[in-house]
């Protein structure tokens, strides 16, 4: 367990309200917490005597707050670490489960950590990982090609100077191991004149910490796996906070919630039948309130949907997120 960890380090649950307000109607029963934290949006639930709740979490160090709530709750709470894209995993009786929520991103914890890499605050060796990770950001600046690195930065970060930072950092590494200040130098002095409000390295860290923890794959397939998990009439509410994530959530919900049929007058085919119940189609956000009072809200998106049919045909989804998942499979080329 990481010894950075430290209590005061106090995570604000994203739309904590709104999130219990979609899923309070179904109030009791269990539910499933796929992105535990600090537990905010579990303990919020347990706090109601007649609600269960699992929770998992790909990052051990949160074992420290799930303790807690083990204690607490007793039978009440039950944790796993172990990745939402396994979820088919859980050993659950699907028809107590009322809704699975993911509250996507990082804690305050992992960004404070600044063994994690994850801050630009953050000096040594390069890290990124969230938990249960088959390489760091340390071999991936190592041992990448150009091309791939470029690749890397341009699809999961929509970096202009992509080509230009993946050379750099090819050239840099042959007489130097690059950290993280390292990284954030050679961004900089790409960038040199080009003067933004956002740092000039978030969009290489992003895209960077998108591909170390694989986080294009781990949430199509945990939206998938959640669907399969949860019995009709059971809520999926998920929390983006990058316009990936969002297009990727909003496809799933949107895709599978209309009936597409081209022609009034062709019968609707058995797989264009809907697969959830979309009450909103536009994504609930933080009020200016909570925005002031916890800044990083600012880019939080709530999106939800009802399930009303058991099966569903996920190739399209699959499909059209594939060039981004391929990227995953680029391979260490040094
Ligand atoms: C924004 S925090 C959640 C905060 C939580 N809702 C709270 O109120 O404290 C996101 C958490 O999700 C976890 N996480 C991210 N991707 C995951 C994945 N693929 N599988 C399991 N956990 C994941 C992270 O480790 C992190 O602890």
């Amino acid at each position: 367990m990481s010894a950075t960890i430290k209590l005061e380090n106090k995570h604000f649950p994203v739309l904590l309200k709104e999130l219990i307000s979609i899923i309070s109607p179904l109030y009791g029963g269990t539910f499933l917490d796929c992105t535990f934290g600090q537990g905010g949006y579990s303990k919020k639930i347990l706090e109601k005597k007649i609600n269960k709740v699992i929770a998992i979490d790909r990052d051990q160090d949160v074992y420290l707050y799930a303790k807690e709530l083990e204690k607490k709750y007793n039978n009440r709470f039950h944790f796993q670490n172990i990745k939402f894209s396994e979820i088919n995993r859980i050993e659950i009786k699907s028809n107590d489960l009322k809704a699975i929520i993911f509250d996507l991103g990082y804690s305050i914890n992992q960004i404070k950590d600044l063994n994690r890499g994850l801050s630009f605050k953050s000096k040594g060796k390069l890290n990124m990982k969230m938990g249960i990770n088959n390489f760091s950001c340390h071999e991936v600046i190592s041992n990448m090609s150009e091309t791939n690195l470029y690749k890397i930065f341009k699809y999961y970060g929509d970096e202009k100077y992509s080509k230009k930072i993946a050379r750099k950092i090819v050239e840099t590494r042959k007489t130097k191991i690059i950290n993280t200040e390292d990284l954030i130098k050679i961004v900089d002095s790409t960038k040199r004149f080009k003067y933004s409000k956002i740092n000039n390295s978030t969009k290489i860290f992003q895209a960077l910490r998108i591909f170390v923890n694989k986080e294009i794959s781990e949430l199509i397939n945990g939206l998938i796996n959640a669907f399969y998990l949860i019995p009709v009439g059971g809520i999926i509410a998920v929390v983006t906070f990058h316009s990936i994530e969002d297009k990727i959530v909003k496809f799933f919900f949107k895709n599978y919630s209309e009936i597409k049929n081209s022609s009034r007058y062709v019968p609707i085919r058995e797989d264009n039948i809907r697969c959830f119940n979309l009450q909103n189609k536009k994504p609930i956000t933080p009020s200016s309130e909570e925005i002031k009072l916890n800044p990083p809200s600012r880019s939080a998106k709530l999106r939800f949907a009802v399930k009303i049919k058991n099966e569903c045909n996920f190739e399209e989804f699959i499909n059209k997120f594939k060039e981004l998942t391929d990227i995953e499979d680029l391979q260490f080329d040094k």
